[in-house]
């Protein structure tokens, strides 16, 4: 499924990081044990090997039913209720792919001509609106939900609208679940004990996922083999050599990870990967910052700062061996372009060659790269990843000594909002922020 490779990351590979590995492995335990810190929330763990047939053929059923009955579906969600659904679509969507249903995305931002041109798109399409909030009370997609649930009565009626709108939520708190309840949603429950961020497996990717027409058998297949694989406590596991690697390389300076990818259709899966490792690790004044970048696209913007400037950050390179098909370099006679030497080259041979070179040159520029490598972009590869990250987050996560499934931070710039805006109980708060702007 996939492969990791040390060699680039460190002057002798796996030997350099034994001491991290140890404590990886003991991370992995604690985790396993349920007693370290978080561990309300460790229902990801075994989720994959949790989710029955009958599970997904219920979503797969009422995904084809969403599908027949609209051409356009509005996923209404942020963060972890959004980025998962984001990244598998994207990553597993041929590019100019013209979707049966076509999936748009809303309550991840507070863009006001978004929604204006979003309202005026939808007018006389047969939509859809699946609204995802685990505490259904996050401000972004309730004021989404707002504005599509009035456009979408007008529409259809409220009968109309109430069938066919889908809310994923809490089994029992919060207002979107009393809002289900009181216009007969279809629902659909979050674990209590599954955090936002480590939710992609559970209805909220996976409805969206095969509203789009992927097969979710096949991701939560490589899910569910991920699960047995990265659960062990080998010097082999994938997870632990990871986390191992990126904690050596915190610890010798380099803060900033990069994410790298050579794919346009893994930039989402970059952006998950991002709030999966930014929210879990980033509190207690610790914690590598996470970035990302699309190679080679972004060699001709970040390439040179990444040569060449501070020396505090590493890359870790998702290789993607294959692709699903073949583009030939064409030979032109002329040759004014100076191509012919790439005539009849494959060109994800090309691509793989920048990425070797890259590699090379990054490296003896003073960026470690950790190389996880997959042979190609498929449901399968992509639910084993998933898997991957997470299980790999949590033991990073406990090595740093943080609680990788909390994010208090994220509550400070909530309370200002809400005290600006004039949320009653905030009144207090605004008069000490006002005093301050
Ligand atoms: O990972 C998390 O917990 C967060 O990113 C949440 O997913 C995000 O804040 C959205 O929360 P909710 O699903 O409650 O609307």
């Amino acid at each position: 499924m996939m492969k990791i490779n040390l060699n680039k990351a460190f002057n002798n590979g796996i030997a350099d990081i034994r001491i991290e590995i140890q404590q990886a492995k003991e991370a992995l335990a604690l985790l396993q044990s349920g007693k370290g810190k978080g561990n309300d929330f460790l229902g990801w763990l075994t989720l994959p090997g949790s989710i029955t047939a009958e599970l997904i053929s219920d979503i797969s059923n009422t995904a084809e039913q969403i599908r027949n009955s609209s051409d356009t579906v509005v996923v209404v969600g942020i963060g972890g209720s959004y980025l998962g659904a984001r990244a598998v679509i994207d990553a597993l969507t041929p590019p100019f792919f013209s979707h049966k249903t076509e999936i748009i995305y809303a309550g991840h931002h507070l863009d006001a001509d978004y929604y204006h041109h979003l309202l005026n798109y939808l007018r006389n399409k047969r939509w859809s609106i699946v609204v995802i909030s685990k505490s259904g009370t996050t401000t972004e997609p309730a004021v989404a939900f707002r504005l599509l649930r009035k456009a979408h009565i007008e529409a259809f009626g409220l009968e109309g609208a109430n069938r066919r709108t889908i809310a994923i939520t809490d089994a029992s708190k919060g207002a979107l679940r009393k809002m289900a309840n009181q216009n007969g949603f279809k629902t659909y429950v979050i674990p209590d004990d599954v955090g936002g961020r480590y939710s992609v497996l559970t209805p909220v990717g996976l409805l969206p996922i095969a509203i789009s027409g992927i097969d979710i058998k096949h991701l939560v297949e490589g899910a569910k083999n991920a699960e047995k694989q990265l659960n062990q406590p080998s010097s082999e596991n994938y997870a632990i050599l990871y986390a191992a690697a990126r904690n050596k390389l915190y610890r010798e300076g380099k803060k900033i990870e990069m994410m790298v990818t050579y794919h346009p259709q893994l930039l989402y899966f970059i952006e998950w990967w991002k709030q999966l490792y930014g929210e879990s690790e980033g509190k207690e004044n610790k914690g590598i910052f996470v970035s990302g970048a699309t190679f080679t696209t972004d060699l001709h913007s970040l390439g040179q700062y990444i040569q060449q400037g501070e020396r505090h950050l590493f890359e870790t390179l998702i290789l993607v061996e294959n692709s699903h098909q073949k583009v030939s370099v064409v030979n032109d006679e002329q040759n004014i372009d100076g191509l012919n030497y790439l005539s009849g080259m494959d060109i994800h041979n090309i691509n793989n060659t920048a990425a070797q070179a890259t590699l090379l040159a990054h490296c003896n520029g003073g960026v470690p790269n950790i190389v996880l490598s997959i042979d190609k972009i498929t449901p399968e590869n992509i639910g084993y990843l998933i898997y991957f990250y997470e299980i790999a987050c949590g033991i990073s996560g406990y090595m740093l000594g943080v609680n990788p499934f909390d994010q208090p931070g994220v509550e400070d710039y909530k309370v200002n909002m809400f005290a600006l805006l004039g949320k009653p109980g905030f009144e207090q708060q605004r008069e000490q922020l006002k005093k301050m702007l």
